[in-house]
Order: structure tokens, then C-alpha cells, then sequence
């Protein structure tokens, strides 16, 4: 990386020829893709990605294709400046900044339809959604052609999508997850949680604690699907300010419901602040 920060890239056959220049050089590519207004967990994802390329690129689009509700795509944090100063302290040797018409312009008519992963959870709460993602992401792969990327576990559901679709469509980018990065207080961070009045902030602390108390339950050897669901809602719906959306007890693998869980499970969970959505899970076993 030069002294004056990342690269800043803005179209996507600029950023082949940059990833190009860089595979002919021997050097292994590794994209972090995000939608900006970057927190720790993000920069975790960056550290990471360290560990397995010589040059990282981070992408920071806020995709319109995933947004099934215009306030919340209007209401997205966008703190530009601030995400390059952030890489450009984190040595990131390229952003890839693109505007919406460079990523669709018109014309533009291919999707990714991703298959039964994207049917559960968070699929039928947000319509579109992992549409949206799978597309942005395979062209984000199509643009950087990296050898690697990160994700975060935080989003399971989409790191499970997006697994499948690197795997399906035979694009020979290894997946790396990263577990989620937390608040001292157990709140996940999240770009959104700047959206959270202080009081909804404090109150947001419900969902790690019902995902707590879920695997604690767990843990003392508690094993049906519903009964560990309900010790986890009786902690929301204690919770005024929240909004109670979902809290589910998945297979890791299916994201399917389970009844008696037998080996591993995840918790997930949905649940409003105001208008703010915040998702959050957690390994059991
Ligand atoms: P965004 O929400 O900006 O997240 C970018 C990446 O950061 C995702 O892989 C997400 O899982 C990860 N991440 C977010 N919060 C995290 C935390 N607290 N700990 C660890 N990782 C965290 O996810 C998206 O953007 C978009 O859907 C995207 C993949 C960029 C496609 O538009």
C-alpha cells in the first residue's frame, strides 16, 4: 500500500485489471466484502484476510438489490470518508467503492437464485433478500476474482448462502468465516446499532442474553427445540422496547428447525428496536 491509503476503485473492469496486475505479480487476492460504515467486526474480517492473501481488497457497496424495505436502504449509515481512513490505517491495499450504476446499469438483468437455504429464517422475513446477495456477491467474485474471501458468522444464514454458491457454481474462491465480534457488553457489533437511541441500545442487550440463557440451558442438558425456544423469548418479551420478530433453534447445517437436537444446533434470533433490525445467533455444542 502506498503512504496516501488503498487504491480507490470505482468500476469493475478497473478492479479485474488491479487483480489481474496482482495474480501475474504471484500474489494471492483475498476481498472482504461489505456495505461500509465499518466497525470491529469488519476490521476483524480485514485481519483475517491478512492471514490468507498477500493483498486485500475491501469492496463497500450498499447494495439496493438486498434491501426489501427503501427506508432502510435510505436510512443505511454511508460514512465514506471515515471507512477510507479506516483502511487506509489498516493498510488496505484496495477499495472498491462502486455507485449504483456501475453495478446495474441499465440492461441489467441476471440474478442468482439461491436454493432451500434462503427459504428459511430470514428468507421469508425480508423477500429478495438473499437474491440481492448472492447476485451482488457473485459479481463482486466476477469483479475482484479473489482467491479468498471473508464473511462473518454474525450473518450464518448468508455465510451458509454464499458457501453454497461458491461450491455450486464451481468458482474456486476458498470461504472463510469468521466468528462474531462483540460489544465488552455481548451486544454484536453491527452498523446498525448506530441507528439505536441509548435507551433501544441498552434493551438491544436482550438478544445476546436470551442466546445466552438458550445456551445455558444447553449446556445443562436441555435438548428440545421448543423448550430451549422458550427460555430465550421469555427474555425478549421481558424486554419493552423489543419487538419480538424470531427466535428459531436451526440445524447448522439445513437451517431447518429442529425438535430434539441431537449433536450441534444454532440459535438464531430476529428482534425490532424502533426501526432498527437486529439479528444475532449462537452455537449450541
Ligand atoms: P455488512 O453488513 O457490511 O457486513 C459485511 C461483513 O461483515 C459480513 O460478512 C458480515 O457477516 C460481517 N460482520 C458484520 N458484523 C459483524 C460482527 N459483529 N462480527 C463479525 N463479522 C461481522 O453482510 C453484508 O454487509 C452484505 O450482505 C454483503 C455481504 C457485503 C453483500 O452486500
Amino acid at each position: 500500500m502506498s503512504a496516501s491509503g488503498p487504491t480507490v476503485i470505482a468500476q469493475p473492469a478497473a478492479l479485474t485489471a488491479w487483480s489481474d496486475t496482482q495474480r501475474l505479480a504471484g500474489k494471492r487476492v483475498a476481498l472482504v466484502p461489505t456495505m461500509g460504515a465499518l466497525h470491529d467486526g469488519h476490521l476483524a474480517l480485514i485481519t483475517e484476510a491478512r492471514k490468507h492473501a498477500d493483498v486485500v481488497i475491501v469492496s463497500i457497496f450498499v447494495n439496493p438489490l438486498q434491501f426489501n424495505r427503501r427506508d432502510d436502504f435510505d436510512a443505511y449509515p454511508r460514512p465514506i470518508d471515515d471507512d477510507l481512513a479506516t483502511c487506509q490505517r489498516r493498510e488496505v491495499d484496495a477499495v472498491y467503492a462502486p455507485v449504483a450504476s456501475a453495478m446495474y446499469p441499465d440492461g441489467f438483468q441476471t440474478h442468482i437464485e439461491p436454493g432451500p437455504l434462503a427459504d428459511v429464517l430470514d428468507g421469508p422475513a425480508r423477500p429478495g433478500h438473499f437474491r440481492g446477495v448472492t447476485t451482488v456477491v457473485a459479481k463482486l467474485f466476477g469483479a475482484a476474482r479473489p482467491h479468498v474471501a471473508v464473511f462473518g458468522q454474525k450473518d450464518f444464514q448468508q455465510l451458509a448462502i454464499i458457501r453454497r454458491m461458491a461450491s455450486d457454481l464451481d468458482m474456486g474462491i476458498e470461504i472463510v468465516g469468521l466468528p462474531t465480534v462483540r460489544e465488552a457488553d455481548g451486544l454484536a457489533l453491527s452498523s446498525r446499532n448506530r441507528r439505536l437511541t441509548p435507551e433501544q441500545r441498552s434493551a438491544a442487550l436482550c438478544v445476546p442474553q436470551a442466546l445466552a440463557a438458550i445456551a445455558d440451558g444447553f449446556d445443562s442438558g436441555e435438548r428440545d427445540g421448543q423448550r430451549l425456544q422458550a427460555i430465550g423469548r421469555a427474555i425478549i418479551d421481558g424486554q419493552p422496547l423489543a419487538r419480538f420478530e424470531q427466535l428459531e433453534i436451526v440445524d447448522p447445517n439445513t437451517l431447518r428447525s429442529i425438535v430434539t437436537i441431537d449433536g450441534s444446533a444454532l440459535a438464531v434470533a430476529a428482534v425490532w428496536f424502533g426501526e432498527v433490525r437486529l439479528i444475532d445467533n449462537r452455537l449450541l455444542g
